[in-house]
């Protein structure tokens, strides 16, 4: 029999736990996440109560409990049931009332989101908010895993900034800090992130992609210029996704015609906004460094799709076999995560295997940490410490050789470095090669900001050593 559950029965069960202190909210939420009201409205089948509880469970590290109020919810999710009749009627009808709440609440300075989910939202799409525009967002029942992107987009769309409820990770979401005036110099050129990956709290955050105007950039580039520096970085959250005129190939190459900037850099990319202008750029623009920082996170293609990163191992390593093409001697870095929710032996298996055929000139890599909030934080599968810390040394042990084979293949060439600080022994100074290596040499002063050849002696796990060509010394 098909019963309409009301949403006081979820409301009840948490009454329960919290009664028996374990509350719901409190599963796998951080201490932090604010306490923000659901009403869940359940129509039809056994089903969609099923699929209710695991909305909640979704929601409950976005530090969502329930209530049986729905004047009062932050959150009303209408779990509709297509298999009687009118039911849609129905569903229109109820949403009638709730945006009088809305309106209420509105009127008391507090918002309210109202979702419909279940088999009424999989058959009528979007047109549910056309026809209710009250509505902010519509979910069918293969896609509730997305509740916490949808929300925080509702919440974007509405201009809600939503900073307050997570408690920033300095090591995954800041920016590197800005470098003290020097010759190289950071310049941001991007904001924010629309892509989602499921561990990452950078959308939530951050907020949406958001690009400078080209002419604000230029203009502060060449303020740069002018005070002496050689090298600027362009960062962004997704800075390939830059938005300006022409996107980032065209920035790029506004900033290489810029007297005295001889060398550009762009970092954090990612690989579904690497289009064939970026790396025609990278065959094409001298001053733009051979070095890119793309990560791939893992490489397992079952991974990939629960992180939400819409690549595969594969067309990765084809992205970058595009882009060697354009440049051969290209440096590749990259982050990764292991202990991902769901890894299994093969798929670490699968990350080592792809780091192979890429061969990588440096890279970041992490143990998953659970962020509140993230649709990861509730999934099913959550890898032991010790299973992940084994896979992150296995995992750092072959990053480490990569790189050590990337610097000592430096040995015996000539480079190009930049000079930008004194070493740390008397008569010594630090500069940078293309490939983002650090070049310790034995040089005056006066060469400081200066791009100077030099002949590559030794190569050091983190570092090269080298000596100025005769006919610059
Ligand atoms: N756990 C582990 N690593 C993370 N990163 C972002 N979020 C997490 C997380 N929850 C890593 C990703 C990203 C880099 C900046 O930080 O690898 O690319
Ligand atoms: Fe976070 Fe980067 Fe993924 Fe955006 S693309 S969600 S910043 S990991």
């Amino acid at each position: 029999m098909l019963l309409p559950i009301r949403g006081k029965g979820l409301a009840r069960a948490a009454a329960n736990l919290r009664r028996e202190g374990r509350t719901p909210i409190n599963r796998a939420m951080s201490e932090t996440a604010p306490q923000k009201r659901l009403y869940i409205k359940t129509y039809g089948c056994q089903m969609n109560v099923y699929d209710s509880e695991r909305m909640a469970d979704v929601l409950a590290p976005l530090g969502y409990g329930m209530t049986d109020d729905p004047a009062n919810a932050d959150l009303v999710v209408l779990n509709t049931c297509h298999i009687r009749e009118k039911a849609t009627e129905k569903v229109y009808s109820e949403l009638g009332q709730i945006k009088l709440m809305k309106a209420a609440r509105a009127e008391a300075g507090h918002a309210m989101t109202i979702a419909v989910a279940g088999c009424v939202a999989q058959a009528e799409g979007e047109e549910i908010m056309r026809r209710q525009p009250a509505v902010d967002l519509v979910v069918g029942p293969q896609a509730y895993h997305q509740l916490p992107e949808l929300i925080a987009r509702a919440h974007r769309a509405r201009g809600e900034r939503l900073a307050a409820d997570f408690a920033p990770d300095e090591k995954f979401d800041a920016l590197p800090a800005r470098r003290p005036a020097g010759v190289s110099a950071f310049l941001t050129v991007q904001e924010g992130c629309d892509k989602f990956c499921t561990f990452c709290v950078v959308p939530y955050t951050r907020g949406g992609e958001w690009s400078r105007e080209p002419a604000s950039i230029e203009a502060e580039a060449r303020s740069l210029a002018a005070k002496g520096v050689r090298e600027v970085t362009l960062l962004g959250q997704n800075v390939n996704a830059y938005a300006g005129e022409g996107g980032l190939a065209a920035l790029v190459r506004r900033l290489a015609r810029i007297e005295g900037l001889d060398r550009i850099r762009y970092t954090t990319s990612h690989p579904r906004d690497m289009d064939d202008a970026l790396i025609a750029a990278h065959a094409e623009v001298d001053a733009l460094m051979p070095y890119l920082h793309l990560p791939v996170q893992a490489g397992s293609d079952k991974v990939l799709k629960a992180m939400n990163r819409a690549h595969t191992a594969e067309s990765y390593i084809r992205l970058i076999e595009r882009i060697r093409a354009a440049r051969p001697d290209i440096a590749i870095s990259g982050d990764f995560i292991v202990g991902f929710p769901g890894e299994r032996d093969a798929d670490f298996e699968a990350t080592l295997q792809l780091v192979r055929e890429v061969g990588y000139a440096s890279a970041f890599s992490f143990k998953y940490s659970r962020r509140p909030g993230t649709p990861a934080s509730a999934m099913p599968g959550q890898v032991a410490t010790e299973v992940a810390d084994e896979r992150l040394q296995r995992l750092q042990a072959l990053l480490v050789q990569q790189q050590q084979a990337f610097n000592a293949a430096q040995a015996g060439k000539t480079l190009p470095v930049l000079f930008e600080k004194a070493g740390r022994h008397p008569g010594q100074l630090v500069g940078k090669s293309p490939y983002l290596q650090a070049v310790h040499v034995s040089a005056p002063d006066r060469m400081l900001g200066r791009i100077v050849p030099v002949r590559i002696e030794s190569a050091a796990r983190n570092s090269l050593a080298g000596a100025l060509e005769l006919e610059s010394a």
